[in-house]
């Protein structure tokens, strides 16, 4: 799908659709009264025959009236007036393309006389997200199973000028993209060297990469880590990746590490069949990291920032780490492995380690599909959120308000450290099955070496089988790439 910036009154022609904002209890106003004068008030008539309201989410589909240029006239619902911004925007053209999408309309054009050069660049945004599709695999689809729209125009009084605002947003666009691409892909394509190799790529937006090898994480102690990997024929990696935008080059970065499990079959302590297949997803977290540092880089954001991704395979072979084993970190500190399938964790545990160890940051957030009880907790549309540090956590439920990556705050009580004791090793990998998400996170939290820290539970909101939000195609959500984007932007930067 192509994205144009055109001029208001641009044609639109017999294949294409015209689609115009209408706000909630007002007069058609803009583009939308434009047209409805020109139809001889067809579609005021439209409105007051039916439930249309103009609230958000809603259209209605016209076939274009007598005299129209188009195929299909679309009034899309923006909400109250005075509460119009970006975000609704968004919404806006991403309700367009998905009503529109399967209508056999050729093209849309979205009329946005009057929005501004800097608002118009979230309807591209908006149409782009909407119109993701993972369908590389696909090689017989039906060309009328295929979305039917080729084309989004916006138009706008100046579209020269809105293409050039639009820049920073089409490079977040293309992060979130990243990020979708990285947890659709099946797992027999995307293991821990291919995820590295596709990191490796991000070389050319400025941040620079790093990838370590089993053999060199075995001489940095990074025994957790290793422990996931070991049953996989697949070599674990560890990616490092780099964005230096800050005026002073030694400033203290901010600092993202990602569970990148490329597929967990839970090792030996193995999954049930039914549904193994979504833990294809289980690098949702270091998919969202690489997404973040892509978006940072493509806008010069003025930070310093790092990325650490832990890439492994976690399976089940004659190698592969047993229910009791005891496993050496990075930081010094021995684990009981009770359940292979607390594998994120052990990752985390040497990925944050190594982290902190090195970079010396000012804060470091990791995210990861953790928990399948951060489902339990939170249900499919929040994030869970661990914080050390209050002034952290306040600042990333600001940016999680102003992204829509929503989170919620959870607790880390300390009378619950006790579920992770062991009786031979410094800590085990799991507590009890209650409140499992929260003693994942005091385990974590033993390898940040009291650094300001959060911890993302996203098991929750990387994948959603069947999305409400016109966005967020069923599937990949990219959850988090602009969460970390907007927190730097609004908090962190020069
Ligand atoms: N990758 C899973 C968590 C997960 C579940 C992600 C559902 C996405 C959807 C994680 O490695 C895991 O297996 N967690 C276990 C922990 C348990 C063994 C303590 C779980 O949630 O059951
Ligand atoms: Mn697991
Ligand atoms: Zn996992």
């Amino acid at each position: 799908m192509k994205i144009e910036f055109v001029p208001s009154d641009a044609e639109v022609g017999k294949t294409g659709a015209i689609a115009v904002l209408a706000f909630e209890k007002t007069a058609l106003a803009g583009a939308a009264a434009e047209l409805d004068r020109q139809t001889g008030g067809a579609l005021a008539r439209a409105i007051a025959g039916g439930r249309f309201t103009g609230a958000q989410g809603q259209s209605l589909d016209l076939i274009a009236p007598h005299g129209i240029d188009a195929a299909r006239v679309l009034i899309v619902g923006a909400g109250a007036e005075d509460k119009f911004d970006e975000r609704t925007l968004e919404l806006v053209a991403a309700s367009a393309y998905q009503a529109l999408k399967m209508s056999g309309a050729e093209s849309l054009t979205l009329r946005l006389p009057g929005v501004a050069p800097a608002m118009a660049g979230h309807a591209a945004l908006g149409a782009r997200l909407a119109a993701y599709r993972f369908d590389k695999y696909r090689t017989k689809e039906k060309a009328d199973k295929k979305p039917s729209i080729a084309k989004v125009r916006i138009a706008v009084d100046d579209p020269a000028a809105a293409k050039q605002a639009s820049k920073g947003l089409d490079g977040l666009a293309d992060a979130i993209v990243f990020a979708r691409d990285l947890v659709s892909e099946p797992a027999n394509v995307l293991y821990p060297e291919e995820f590295a190799r596709r990191v490796k790529k991000l070389a050319d937006l400025g941040l620079e990469i790093e990838i370590l090898g089993e053999k060199e994480m075995k001489a940095l102690g990074m025994g957790a880590l290793l422990g996931v990997g070991q049953g996989s024929v697949r070599e674990s990696q560890l990616a490092i990746i780099q964005w230096k935008g800050a005026k002073d080059p030694a400033k203290a970065p901010v600092a993202f590490v990602g569970k990148g499990v490329c597929f967990d079959t839970g090792g030996i302590s193995i999954k049930p069949a039914d549904g193994m297949e979504e833990m294809i997803t289980d690098m949702g977290g270091a998919a969202a990291v690489a997404g973040a540092m892509a978006a940072l880089a493509a806008r010069k954001a003025k930070v310093n920032a790092v990325g650490i991704l832990g890439l492994v395979e976690n399976m089940p072979d004659g190698n592969a780490q047993r229910p009791g084993d005891v496993v050496k970190t990075m930081s010094g500190q021995t684990v009981e492995v009770i359940n292979t399938d607390a594998e994120g964790r052990l990752v985390l545990a040497d990925a944050l380690w190594y982290c902190q160890d090195r970079f010396k940051p000012k804060l470091m957030i990791d995210l990861a599909t953790l928990t399948g009880a951060i489902i339990i907790a939170l249900g499919k549309d929040l994030g869970g959120m661990f914080c050390n540090d209050d002034a952290l956590a306040e600042n990333l439920m600001a940016a999680s308000k102003a992204s829509a990556d929503a989170l919620w705050r959870m607790p880390m009580p300390a009378q619950y450290e006790k579920q992770i004791e062991s009786g031979v090793a410094d800590m085990k990998n799991v507590g009890t099955r209650q409140g499992g998400s929260i003693t994942a996170a005091l385990f974590i939290q033993r390898f940040v070496n009291g650094l300001p820290w959060a911890h993302l539970d996203i098991a929750s909101t990387a994948w959603k089988p069947a999305s409400a939000v016109p966005t967020i195609p069923n599937g990949a959500t990219g959850f988090g790439v602009r969460l970390l984007d907007r927190l730097v932007a609004d908090f962190y930067e020069d």
